[in-house]
């Protein structure tokens, strides 16, 4: 770039010009569209599954905040202090995820690279799902521990990799419902193999809080495992709970060692106290949702069933996630965007925000779309399928036979390689 160096400003630009010519190739560009504020489009896209993120008492919480507090925290809450918004906020989602204690974080993906460091003592053993979200895998490689890639939701590949490393500090790491798929893992099954192998079982419920468990607990609550003294619970407080940031639950002795050692905690500012006020009364609202999870577990069967009857191949409803294959990326991209054009916003998931080398629509269910709209969205979805989508193949889904489970081999000792980056 500077003198005497072989490579020049225009050789770097011409570099990303010719890589964004291969994933253009690939079909695999990504471009942003425009969004206005109280556009019309039907939200299949986003996660606001209990449709929080404009509940009048959320907002209004937050704008209290606004105008107490101001736009940011103007710094992190050790060196600035920490406001009654993050305090009220961390004791509501201790107590909601029955745990000891509750730290907040700016976004749920630093609350992932701090829970997931914090957890790595010398010589830990990491046990990650191959499906896990890209902030865990990249927690895994920024905590430098060995990392074992398990086959998807495969307890006796967690438990042989445990087996495999006798005596040293081990954790499973996992999501509880998946973000592409939205299929749940095994918690219990995992819980008791890292239990046994006394190894500690690190969740994230990013998908899960607010959506399953009891009082809407999440994964970990569903399954039994709240509180538990070899479990640490992250989550996002964006999807839900319709606002911003993150939170890493657990015993009280490892919130304070990432009060005190957490890099993501420590040296980022903390979430605005106006977030962390709206997220409070989201909280609140997401406990007594009982009503709007039992409609967003109706709505979720009832677009497996309406896609799944137009031929197309379908995630099972676990949660409110419902994936949908594509036959490619290219085909996965002009799906999506005829759906937009008709008024319908749906995830579109190509490689490498897939955690294999298959394409999907990703479904992401509201409570809070009209259900005329929602019902209309799902003709839409099976009026701009292409054929190739509705191609069954005798005796399987499509999907079954469109590639190999995961892109990583089984078994594989190295720092996880994928990346998974959203739409
Ligand atoms: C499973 C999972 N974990 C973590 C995150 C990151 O959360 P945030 O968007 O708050 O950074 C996401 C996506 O947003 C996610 O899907």
């Amino acid at each position: 770039m500077s003198a005497g160096r072989d490579v020049t400003v225009a050789d770097w630009l011409a570099a990303l010009d010719r890589r964004a010519a291969l994933r253009a190739k690939a079909g695999l560009t990504r471009t942003l569209r425009p969004r206005t504020a109280g556009d019309t489009v039907v939200d299949l896209a986003g996660n606001d599954y209990l449709g929080l993120a404009t509940h009048p008492e959320v907002t209004a919480a937050a704008a209290r905040a606004l105008a107490a507090y101001g736009l940011g925290a103007t710094g992190s809450r050790l060196v600035r202090g920490s406001t009654d918004a993050h305090h009220l906020l961390e004791d509501a989602l201790a107590d909601w995820l029955g745990t000891d204690r509750a730290l907040v974080f700016s976004s749920g993906y630093l609350a992932n690279l701090a829970a997931v460091r914090g957890l790595v003592q010398p010589r830990t053993l990491l046990v990650s799902d191959a499906h896990n979200h890209a902030s865990l895998i990249d927690g895994c490689r920024i905590s430098g521990a060995e990392t074992v890639v398990t086959p998807h939701a495969d307890v006796a590949a967690v438990a042989a990799a445990l087996a495999a490393a006798p005596g040293r500090p081990a954790v499973v790491v996992t999501e509880s419902v998946f973000s592409v798929d939205g299929d749940l893992a095994p918690l219990a099954e995992l819980h008791a193999v890292a239990r046994r192998y006394g190894a500690l079982l690190l969740v994230d419920d990013a998908h899960a809080l607010g959506v399953t468990g009891p009082e809407g607990a999440g994964g970990v609550a569903a399954a039994g495992l709240a509180g538990e003294p070899d479990v640490v619970v992250t989550a996002t407080l964006s999807k839900a709970l319709g606002g911003a940031g993150g939170v890493v639950a657990g015993p009280g002795e490892f919130v304070r060692h990432l009060v005190e050692t957490g890099r993501t905690f420590i040296f980022d500012t903390a979430p605005p106290p106006a977030v962390a006020a709206g997220v409070l009364a989201a909280v609140r609202l997401a406990r007594a949702g009982d009503a709007l999870r039992a409609e967003l577990a109706e709505r979720a069967a009832r677009a497996v069933g309406r896609l799944g009857a137009a031929g197309l191949a379908v995630s099972a409803p676990d949660a409110a996630v419902v994936s949908v294959t594509a036959p490619g990326p290219e085909a996965a991209t002009g799906w999506a965007a005829d759906c937009r054009e008709r008024g319908v916003a749906v995830g579109c998931f190509r490689p490498p925000s897939t955690p294999d080398s298959r394409s999907r629509l990703r479904l992401t269910i509201s409570a809070g779309v009209a259900r005329a709209d929602f019902e209309r969205a799902l003709d839409v979805i099976v009026a701009c399928a292409p054929v190739s989508a509705r191609t069954r193949i005798p005796g399987r889904l499509a999907w079954d036979a469109a590639g190999p489970e995961c892109a990583h081999e089984p078994g594989l000792r190295a720092p996880q390689s994928r990346t998974k980056e959203g739409s």
